[in-house]
């Protein structure tokens, strides 16, 4: 049981790349199961921040190997781009990261897929993040990938062509302006940077590390909420984000899964469309995105804010199995008089504890409040040392959820975190 999972409860950005990266040295592997580019996964520092989309966030540590597995979706040139940024010279990350042959391909033909069919469904679109997720896994699944694998084959400029022909057929449909040739420069680019790396049937590589006894922490994207299966669907993104997702996107068995560790926002933020019960559309939360920086890490845009929303939270918990609890950026609602707290719904009146299926329902959320804290907690490094206050809100939380909170997050800088026994 070496293998353990952190991955988002809310609609992503709670703060997983920070936390992976500090973990990091107490592992040996890091390894992304899902998603794609349309992550954006941020750790700071040395007072410099970085943003990673496809890389996993262990890939600072010269000592950690970092995986992307087969349940992710590469685009060749945001790969490149991510690769050209990091800092270490390319043979040395040859060393630290193995891909999956498995993993499929997002075309540029996707990219411009996924804006047609956002720009088709006017009011009703997703809020994607435009990077052709939707469409690269719509191919997995249909059987019509292309898969990283295939870059070494011969006949690889035939079957891209075969490929992008499909598309552009279905592109014939839609009304819809593209520039193909740019996207295609770059993306090949991407394809020869790949090429330099070791592509392989990772899940071989991973169990035999496990085997070994070597710790694998698995990275998710996005969150719970935007699972494919149980998130605000259609409003949701078109992977398994959830823990089960660890297993198919690595090839790993849940027999080999150690802890699950779920990783929430002191209070909620949700980029795209969709249902979001909690939605603060006032001050309190414009100062929620403003001293949080609320805005997206791949496309800039305002993240809506809102109190903590504990019947999503629980529904997260339960799905996904979590063990441990970690919380981040608590430090942002110091000097807030009041906190309040989602604990039940109201649906047509009723109290409601489920999420319901209809997204279309009108749900009232049914808040307790809680005294808010006064101190600065960023220079916090005991769990004693933290404002009472902010105990009694984590203690709430332990009690309605049953699991206990074991890391608190009090900034965005790898130090910045306060682990409890
Ligand atoms: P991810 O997608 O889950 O990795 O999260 P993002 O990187 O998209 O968004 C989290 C944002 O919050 C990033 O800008 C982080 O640098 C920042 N962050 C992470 N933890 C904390 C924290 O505890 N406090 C503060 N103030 N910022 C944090
Ligand atoms: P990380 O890993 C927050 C959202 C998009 C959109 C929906 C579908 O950084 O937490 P997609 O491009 O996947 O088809 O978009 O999902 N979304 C995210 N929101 N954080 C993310 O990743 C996200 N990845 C996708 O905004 O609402
Ligand atoms: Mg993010």
């Amino acid at each position: 049981m070496n293998i353990d999972i952190l991955l988002g409860l809310q609609w992503g950005d709670e703060g997983k790349g920070k936390i992976v990266d500090a973990l990091s040295p107490v592992y040996d592997v890091i390894a992304r199961f899902q998603g794609g580019p349309n992550a954006g996964h941020t750790l700071e520092f040395n007072n410099v921040k970085h943003v990673l989309h496809l890389i996993p966030s262990g890939i600072f540590h010269p000592a950690i190997l970092n995986v992307i597995g087969n349940g992710v979706v590469i685009d060749p040139a945001v790969f490149k781009k991510e690769i050209d940024k990091l800092g270490p010279p390319v043979s040395e990350l040859t060393k630290r990261l193995a891909i999956s042959n498995k993993a499929n391909l997002i075309l540029p033909s996707h990219r411009i897929l996924d804006a047609a069919y956002e720009s088709g469904k006017g009011n009703s679109k997703i809020g994607s993040t435009l990077k052709g997720i939707g469409p690269a896994y719509t191919d997995k699944t249909s059987r019509n990938g292309l898969r990283a694998g295939d870059i070494f084959k011969k006949d690889f400029r035939k079957l891209y062509n075969e490929h992008l022909e499909n598309h552009l057929a279905i592109l014939k449909n839609y009304d819809f302006k593209f520039d193909l040739k740019e996207h295609e420069n770059e993306w090949f680019e991407g394809i020869e940077m790949l090429r330099k790396f070791s592509i392989s049937n990772t899940e071989y590589l991973v169990n035999e590390l496990a085997g070994k006894g070597k710790r694998i922490l698995a990275e998710g994207a996005q969150g719970t909420m935007l699972d494919v299966d149980f998130g605000s669907y259609p409003f949701v993104t078109s992977s398994n984000t959830i823990s089960a997702g660890a297993c198919t996107g690595l090839g790993i068995s849940p027999k080999l899964i150690g802890n699950i560790f779920g990783i929430f926002k002191a209070y909620c933020t949700r980029v795209g469309c969709g249902p979001f019960p909690t939605e603060l559309h006032d001050e309190t939360g414009s100062d929620l995105r403003n001293i949080g920086h609320e805005f997206g890490s791949t496309t800039g845009r305002p993240r809506r804010c809102g109190w903590l929303d504990l019947p999503a939270m629980k529904y997260s918990i339960m799905i996904n199995g979590i063990t441990r609890l970690f919380m981040t950026k608590a430090d942002v609602m110091s000097g807030f008089k009041a906190i309040k707290i989602c604990t039940e719904y109201k649906i047509n009146g009723k109290i409601c504890n489920e999420l319901p299926f209809d997204i279309d329902s009108v749900i009232e959320p049914v808040y307790t409040e809680l005294q808010g804290w006064e101190t600065d907690i960023k220079d916090k490094r005991e769990f004693d040392d933290l404002p009472i206050a902010l105990k009694g809100y984590i203690e709430f939380i332990e009690a309605q959820t049953s699991v206990p909170v074991t890391m608190v997050s009090v900034g965005p800088d790898r130090k910045e975190i306060i682990f409890r026994n």
